[in-house]
């Protein structure tokens, strides 16, 4: 049995890997400014067809958190109040990571989710403007309080973590507003987690399917088992390899392993297979194909890995929604969670565009001059 340690942690790449990708550096320069995009969106004419705009969004659904990070000597006993030695807010979430990863990538990129009408829900707002993101679909609820996880850091590395679902989880429509449905009928792409009630994935998933717009859902979020009915719609699923281990029952340590693990996936209806390794990398299993595998782009430091599954995912969506080849989207992604775990944080450890397009440029002159 092929073990996982041999798929090779940080590889040269492959003679066809060894051309310059078709990635201009120059940035984005078709990316429209947010009001001139909200403008073909929701003034047009009803004739705008999804294909006129200049570029199609990504759409990020999904959770919007306050992280309240505590560092603690020890937790307290039950009764007992302590001082702790510090502690900071940070916008979080796995949806709103997603999407400043799409903003910050220079990719015209809607957030559709809730927070509730308080300060929490003010510092994500500020937090996902100043990623790029386009938040005209984010919804302030009165009646729920923004979703916020309290997150006990010790000194020996342990995290406890306690998530309020709070807005995320609570007061979405029965049927879902459609100006929301109509951002994601219009979308390139669409990119799902599972921090939002599954009924709210699956009507999006719906619509998106409908539309033809392609469904990525990331598998992070509830442990709870996916519906059938949600799999079913989505073009890609991107779990990690104990979320897949977790979602089939299965064992996950060989590349044997995986590969039946990941036949279960197909089963359920869904092609592509889009499976992260941490370290190990990343492959891309689509049915009836060789999987393509990734392996990452060696970090000079791994500073924090928050973050870097989210920033993978997302950046694999932005290079899907820009049309590039399946190999070009994985390295693409590999470089921008190379990146992130570079340095501390979710959101504040997303890097550029240009920071990513610099990475992947450098890796594959190393490459040729090897
Ligand atoms: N130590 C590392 N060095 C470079 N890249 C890494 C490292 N750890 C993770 N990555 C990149 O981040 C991607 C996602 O990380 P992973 O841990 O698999 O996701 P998750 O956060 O969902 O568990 C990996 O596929 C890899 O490309
Ligand atoms: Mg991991």
């Amino acid at each position: 049995m092929k073990s996982l340690t041999q798929i090779p942690l940080v590889s040269s790449p492959p003679q066809q890997q060894r051309r310059r990708c078709g990635w201009s550096t120059a940035g984005n320069p078709r990316r429209p400014t947010p009001t001139h995009l909200s403008f073909a969106l929701y003034a047009a004419s009803p004739s705008l067809s999804a294909s006129s705009s200049p570029e199609k969004p990504v759409v990020v659904v999904g959770s919007a958190n306050a992280d309240i990070y505590v560092e603690i000597d020890r937790l307290p006993l039950e009764g007992e109040t302590i001082a702790a030695r510090g502690g900071q807010t940070l916008a979080g979430g796995k949806g709103a990571n997603q999407a400043c990863c799409g903003g910050r990538l220079d990719h015209p990129t809607y957030f559709v989710g809730q927070v509730g009408d308080d300060a929490h829900g003010r510092l994500i707002e500020d937090a996902l403007r100043s990623g790029g993101v386009l938040v005209d679909r984010l919804a302030r609820v009165p009646s729920a309080p923004t979703g916020h996880a309290v997150v006990m850091l010790q000194p020996d590395g342990q995290n406890t973590i306690i998530i309020i679902g709070g807005a995320n989880m609570n007061c979405w429509p029965e049927d879902l507003r459609d100006e929301d449905l109509e951002v994601v009928r219009r979308a390139g792409v669409v990119l799902l987690q599972r921090e939002i009630p599954d009924r709210v994935n699956i009507q999006i998933a719906q619509a998106a399917k409908n539309a033809g717009v392609p469904i990525i859902l990331d598998a992070g979020g509830m442990e709870s088992p996916i519906p059938d009915e949600l799999l079913k719609l989505v073009d890609f699923f991107s779990p990690n390899e104990t979320e897949l281990a977790r979602l089939t029952g299965l064992p996950t340590e060989s590349l044997e392993q995986i590969t039946y693990a990941v036949e279960k996936i197909h089963e359920k209806g869904v092609k592509k297979i889009l499976l992260k390794l941490g370290a190990k990398g990343s492959v891309l299993f689509v049915e009836g194909e060789d999987p393509i595998m990734q392996p990452i782009i060696p970090a000079s430091v791994v500073l924090d890995t928050t973050g870097a599954g989210d920033t993978f995912t997302a950046a694999f969506a932005v290079a899907l929604v820009e049309s590039k080849p399946m190999k070009e989207c994985l390295e693409f992604a590999a470089a921008a969670a190379s990146l992130c775990v570079q340095a501390k944080g979710a959101i504040p450890s997303i890097p550029s565009r240009a920071a990513v397009l610099e990475l992947l440029q450098s890796f594959q002159e190393d490459a040729t001059t090897k």
